[in-house]
């Protein structure tokens, strides 16, 4: 029996990346023209599942295929202790020719107490992220090779360490040094970020907004899929899985799995499969990516999302969804602005706003016990 091929798993790498090519192209440029390149330092935006921390993959497997080294980190506090205390001594005694002990094992994923006791004596703590950084591409330089750093859930990061980050990475700029750098987060908290004066280097790299793909792309890429994996789609569910994707990434893998997992012995995969799966797959985005989404929400925020719900999946009007709550448009427009920043919401133009997950609205109208009107009726009382 063949293995399925989809992959519904934040991070994964899926069989066929939909939608990016022009990107990834704009990659692989960035790389033949690098150290100069403009095109060595990325930001990429979008919300929950669209696919931002599966093009910071791409981005390091087009460093790999130029002999690249890179290191993947996510913006966690402690960043840059990690870089200058993990990852970067464990290149250099890799790759420094003047290391004092070669490590005996090249076994990555034992960082930490042998790398670092045999890296104290060159590497004193106070050597700082940008003389490793130098002595890194230094020796990279010499087989016209670079490094890498990709950045992931950027919008978590501490200011300070993305602000001195950012200063050594604009000195490795100045000195044409082999650096590439790509960081990702979700859209609204990112934007936040980005005004603080600390970050100027990621308003200055280059920005892909990225989104939900077409849904006759996705046609193609499922069927690639699921062909080169032994099987194909009856005429006419084919075009069905795809529209069930809505052109989110995540969906995509999502339903391509439920569906195959129907009857995963047969050759061919029939309309009865699609429908079945494209269920199992609405039901799976509860747990997977609802529940979190709302996992940092308060009970007012989700009160103006249920509000929202009441549309269907169609944008909804501010002035309208204010009206639903009973409170001022002013009051609303808080809770409004808070969702926009945390991502769950979009801006949809004409004064509406629209979920950027799909089939949020149906969600919270299943599972989201709360005695809307209450909840916010409670708080303007206290607010307002
Ligand atoms: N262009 C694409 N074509 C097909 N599948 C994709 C594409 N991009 C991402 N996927 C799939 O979608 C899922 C989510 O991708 P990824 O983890 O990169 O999203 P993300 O934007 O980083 O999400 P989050 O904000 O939750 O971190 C994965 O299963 C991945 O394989
Ligand atoms: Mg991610």
């Amino acid at each position: 029996m063949a293995r399925n091929p989809f992959v519904p798993s934040f991070g994964t790498d899926p069989h066929v990346l939909v939608g990016r090519d022009s990107i990834l192209d704009d990659f692989d440029e960035a790389f033949d023209e690098a150290p100069t390149a403009p095109g060595l330092s990325v930001l990429i935006a979008g919300q929950r599942g669209v696919g931002k921390t599966v093009l910071l993959n791409h981005f390091q497997h087009t460093a790999h295929r130029r002999g690249w080294l890179a290191i993947a980190e996510s913006a966690s506090p402690g960043l840059l202790d990690r870089l200058t205390r993990d990852h970067l001594p464990r290149l250099l005694a890799a790759h420094s020719p003047e290391a004092p002990t070669r490590v005996r094992s090249r076994s990555f994923g034992l960082a930490g107490a042998n790398y670092q006791e045999q890296w104290e004596d060159r590497y004193p703590a106070d050597a700082t992220l940008r003389s490793q950084i130098t002595e890194v591409t230094d020796v990279l330089a010499k087989h016209e090779t670079g490094l890498v750093i990709t950045v992931d859930e950027v919008q978590s990061a501490s200011i300070e360490e993305l602000r001195k980050l950012g200063e050594v990475l604009q000195h490795c700029r100045r000195e044409e040094r082999p650096v590439g750098f790509a960081a990702a987060g979700l859209t609204g908290p990112l934007d936040a970020l980005l005004d603080h004066d600390g970050v100027t280097f990621l308003r200055r790299a280059q920005r892909y907004d990225i989104a939900r793909v077409p849904v006759a792309d996705v046609a193609e890429a499922m069927d690639q899929t699921v062909r080169h994996a032994g099987r194909e789609f009856a005429p006419g569910a084919l075009a069905e899985a795809a529209r069930a994707s809505q052109g989110y990434p995540y969906l995509i893998q999502l339903v391509g799995q439920q569906v195959w997992k129907q009857h995963p012995e047969t050759q061919l995969i029939t309309a009865e499969d699609v429908t079945a799966g494209a269920i199992a797959a609405r039901r799976r985005m509860g747990n997977n990516v609802h529940a979190p989404a709302m996992r940092s929400l308060s009970e007012v925020d989700k009160s103006y999302l249920l509000a929202m719900a009441v549309d269907e999946g169609e944008p909804s009007r501010t002035g309208e969804v204010a009206k639903r709550l009973g409170v001022s448009p002013q009051y609303a427009g808080v809770y409004r602005s808070r969702l926009l920043a945390s991502g769950v919401i979009e801006d949809a133009g004409h004064g509406k706003v629209r979920f950027t997950i799909p089939f949020l609205g149906q969600y919270l109208r299943e599972h989201v016990v709360v005695d809307a009107m209450s909840a916010i009726a409670d708080s303007a009382g206290i607010d307002q």
